[in-house]
């Protein structure tokens, strides 16, 4: 077989991956620009744990009956046999991160945020996939209802300036403490025992282990059960009953709507007292965009000083889904100004050091491409969508000048070849240039 005909098997993305493509990465770009912003203002520092991290730092903290550890981790031996997980969410990451570092000799409480990629093994489906990122805020090392309200807000605020907090409904619990969430759960227990016929099998061993978990589930039969199961409120002690109380009362004062939803308990193990979620109005809960509580017990746990803490984390795929569903738009900072096209070796010479100083000066600059004739280069030039094209050719070179083409009204002006930059710049607009300097970012 001659070597032009061996033809390869081409390769596709493992199921439930994907690849976020330029288009997204606008969207990727814009909300991490929001996001930057709103914690910076909050005194929120990032963080980035690894996506690797020994296996029982998610055991432990998310529990080993929830859906995450039990079914959806990717976890595998390194070459030594020692057991580690992709990172399937990131508070566990964090609060191993906390304790490694002696952050509870930082000032409190310790602020941090994260937009990192996460792994689950789910199965693939509309707004689920086994890699997706997440954007999140983690409050360590104080508990007041306070900080509850103000990361609700926060959350909410990165939904306003994306334009898509209308469609999103907050969804609020508190299960209390583990004390009253003990005496609940055996309430529990006592309510579902006795009527497994009308729980699906798959849930059945959840009556011991997790009683909790059949009441947000999706099955109409559970539902129903849910219904008539006996009520959390009942079960709340003062603490937690003050707490929340206190918390309400800042929602209201922030103007921010809710809907108390005493189902709701989510479905990782760590949590404690205040839970919500956001709700796209018309999914409901299928496909939360965002969720997060607080988690008084989980550093302790972990193996730290008793720290109280909240902490929030949306998935970016989701949010991104609903920009484009409610036709909300981000601003291109990819797309080109200028094409610089030039005819002869002569004028492709020029061409480079022009280049540079376009791009120097702001004015996102492409071309000194290929030999082909300037009408070749024009319809390139047309292919990237370019407001302007740079013409240089044999008498251009000869008389120190250049042609400066106006895509869009097909009219163009001669100028000398030093003005070019500057008329540019004119033409162009000053706000609009793609202007980075690393010096002013450094402190000597
Ligand atoms: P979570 O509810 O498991 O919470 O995930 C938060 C968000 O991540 C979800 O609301 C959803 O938008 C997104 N997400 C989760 N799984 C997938 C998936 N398979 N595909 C696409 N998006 C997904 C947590 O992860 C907690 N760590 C939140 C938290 C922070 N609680 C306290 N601090």
């Amino acid at each position: 077989m001659s070597e032009e005909t061996i033809k390869y098997e081409t390769f596709q993305n493992p199921k439930g991956v994907h690849d976020v493509l330029p288009g997204d990465h606008e969207y990727h770009t814009y909300i991490k620009k929001v996001v930057r912003h709103r914690a910076r203002q909050a005194g929120f520092k990032r963080i980035t744990t690894p996506v690797l991290e020994y296996t029982e730092v998610f055991n432990r903290s998310i529990g080993l009956d929830s859906d995450i550890v039990s079914k959806e981790m990717y976890t595998f031996e390194d070459r030594k046999g020692r057991s580690l997980t992709m990172k399937p969410e990131g508070t566990a990451g964090i609060v191993r991160s906390y304790i490694q570092h002696g952050m509870n000799q930082w000032p409190q409480p310790v602020l941090l945020y994260y937009f990192e990629p996460h792994f689950r093994y789910d199965r693939p489906q509309k707004g689920r996939y086994r890699q997706f990122f997440q954007f999140g805020f983690e409050i360590i090392g104080e508990s007041d209802p306070a900080l509850d309200a103000q990361l609700i807000q926060l959350a909410a605020k990165i939904y306003e300036d994306l334009g898509i907090m209308d469609v999103f409904s907050i969804q609020l619990n508190t299960i209390g403490t583990p004390e009253c969430r003990k005496k609940y759960t055996q309430a529990l227990e006592d309510f579902y025992v006795g009527k497994e016929r009308s729980i699906p099998p798959e849930f059945r061993d959840l009556i011991t282990k997790n009683p909790m978990r059949l009441l947000d589930k999706k099955d109409e039969d559970l539902q129903i059960l849910a219904q008539l199961a006996p009520s959390m409120k009942d079960y709340l002690d003062k603490e937690s009953l003050e707490f929340h109380e206190e918390l309400l009362s800042y929602l209201d004062e922030l103007d921010i709507e809710y809907v108390e939803n005493t189902k709701l308990v989510r479905g990782l193990d760590y949590y404690s007292k205040t839970v919500f979620e956001f709700w796209d109005k018309n999914e409901g809960s299928q496909n939360a965009v965002g969720g997060g509580g607080r988690y008084d017990g989980l550093i302790e746990l972990m193996g730290g000083q008793p720290t109280p803490a909240v902490g929030f984390a949306a998935g970016v795929e989701r949010t991104i889904a609903n920009m484009k569903r409610e036709k909300i738009r981000v601003p291109s900072k990819d797309e080109l100004h200028v094409f610089v096209a030039q005819l002869g070796r002569e004028a492709k010479k020029k061409s480079l050091p022009l280049i540079e100083e376009l791009r120097e000066a702001g004015v996102k600059t492409m071309g000194a491409l290929g030999k082909g004739s300037i009408n070749i280069q024009l319809k390139i030039a047309d292919k990237f969508d370019v407001p302007y094209t740079v013409l240089i050719g044999l008498t251009e070179v000869r008389d120190g000048t250049a042609i400066i083409r106006d895509m869009e009204k097909g009219i163009q002006e001669t100028v000398n070849f030093d003005d070019v930059t500057k008329r540019l710049v004119e033409l162009i607009g000053k706000g609009n240039l793609d202007k980075y300097s690393p010096d002013e970012l450094l402190y000597s």
